[in-house]
C-alpha cells in the first residue's frame, strides 16, 4: 500500500499543507484536533504537536456513532492520563458538541487567568480544526456554525474568505480547518484507513483489504458481523479470511457466469457495511496496542 503515499500525498502537496496551518496557527491560541475514533492511532498526525508547539489542544474523537463505547471511553481515559482532554463526538447527529465550549475552556483556563491578573477583562479566544482528510472536519464546523449562528466580521490579517463563529461567549472558531496529511510510515496504518474508507479505494487491491478486515474481525468477532452474514462459530475458527470472503458472497448470491462466487463484489460490499457500521460498531486500534 506504499503507493498510497505517492498518490495522495506527494511532498509539495505536504509543504504547502503545512504552510497553510502554520499560517493559520498564527491567528489562534489552541487547536481543536478531529480524530476517527475507530482508528484514533492511524487517523492522527504525529508530527502535528511539532507544529502547534505549546499551544492548547483538545481532541475530539469523532464518529463515535460507528465505534465501540467501551473503547472510546478507554482512550478517553488513557489521553486524560497524559492529561490530555479528549470528547467524544458525533458530528451527523451532532451529540457531546454542546460539550466542547467547556472542554475547550478546561485547556484555556490557565491562559485566561494570566490575561485576566494582567488586567484583561474578558479576553476571547480563537481556535482552530485540524484533522486528516475525511475525519470530519467539515461536518463540525457546520454543526458547530449552526449552532451558534452568530457569525464574527472578518479580521485584518487573516486570508480572505476566512471567517469566525463565536461559539460561546468569549470563543471564536475559524471557519477554515486545517488538513493535515495522514502519516503512512506503517502498513497497518495505511490498512486502517483503508478499512475506514479514509483513503481512496482504487489505489488499494480491494479483494486484498478485504480479507485483511476478515482476519480483525474474525478476532473480534463483533456479533453483528456474526448474525448480519449467519456465520457459525466453525467459519471464523477454520476457514481462512479468503475462503470467509467467498463464503460470505456465496450466502449473499454474488456468483459470475459459470456459478464462480464474484469476490470483488463481495470484497466492496464487505467494506461499505463496515464502514456504515453494520457489522457493529468496531473500534480497530485499542490503547494498549492490542487490536493492531
Ligand atoms: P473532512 O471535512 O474532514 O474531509 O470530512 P467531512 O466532514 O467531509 O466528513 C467525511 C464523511 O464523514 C462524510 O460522509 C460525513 O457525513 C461523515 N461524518 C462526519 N462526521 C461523522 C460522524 O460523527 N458520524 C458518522 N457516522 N459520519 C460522520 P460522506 O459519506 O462523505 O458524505 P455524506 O454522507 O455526509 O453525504
Amino acid at each position: 500500500m506504499s503507493e498510497m503515499q505517492n498518490i495522495q500525498w506527494f511532498p509539495g502537496h505536504m509543504t504547502k499543507t503545512k504552510r497553510q496551518i502554520q499560517a493559520s496557527l498564527k491567528l489562534v491560541d489552541a487547536v481543536a484536533e478531529i480524530i476517527d475514533a475507530r482508528i484514533p492511532v492511524s487517523s492522527r498526525n504525529p508530527d502535528l504537536s511539532k507544529l502547534i508547539q505549546n499551544k492548547p489542544r483538545v481532541i475530539l474523537m469523532n464518529k463515535c456513532d460507528m465505534a465501540n463505547q467501551t473503547a472510546t471511553k478507554m482512550w478517553i481515559d488513557h489521553y486524560a492520563k497524559q492529561g490530555v482532554t479528549a470528547l467524544a463526538v458525533d458530528c451527523k447527529s451532532g451529540r457531546n458538541l454542546n460539550k466542547f465550549p467547556a472542554a475547550v475552556d478546561s485547556v484555556m483556563r490557565e491562559r485566561i487567568e494570566r490575561l485576566k491578573a494582567k488586567g484583561m477583562k474578558n479576553p476571547t479566544m480563537r481556535i482552530m480544526i485540524v484533522g486528516i482528510p475525511n475525519v470530519g472536519k467539515s461536518s463540525f464546523i457546520n454543526k458547530i456554525s449552526k449552532q451558534n449562528r452568530a457569525k464574527v466580521e472578518d479580521r485584518p490579517g487573516v486570508t480572505r474568505g476566512n471567517q469566525w463563529f463565536t461559539i460561546s461567549k468569549n470563543l471564536e472558531m475559524l471557519d477554515t480547518p486545517g488538513v493535515l496529511w495522514p502519516k503512512f510510515d506503517d502498513k497497518l496504518v495505511g490498512e486502517h484507513l483503508a478499512f475506514t474508507g479514509a483513503v481512496k479505494d482504487q489505489v488499494i487491491d480491494i479483494e486484498l483489504l478485504a480479507v485483511r478486515l476478515l482476519d480483525f474481525l474474525k478476532r473480534l468477532k463483533p456479533a453483528e458481523f456474526i448474525s448480519r452474514f449467519k456465520l457459525e462459530q466453525t467459519d471464523l475458527d477454520s476457514t481462512d479470511s479468503y475462503e470467509l470472503l467467498r463464503l460470505i458472497g456465496k450466502k449473499r448470491g454474488m456468483l459470475v457466469s459459470g456459478g464462480e462466487i464474484d469476490t470483488e463484489r463481495a470484497a466492496i460490499m464487505l467494506l461499505d457495511e463496515f464502514r456504515a457500521a453494520k457489522l457493529g460498531r468496531v473500534t480497530v486500534e485499542m490503547p494498549n496496542g492490542e487490536m493492531r
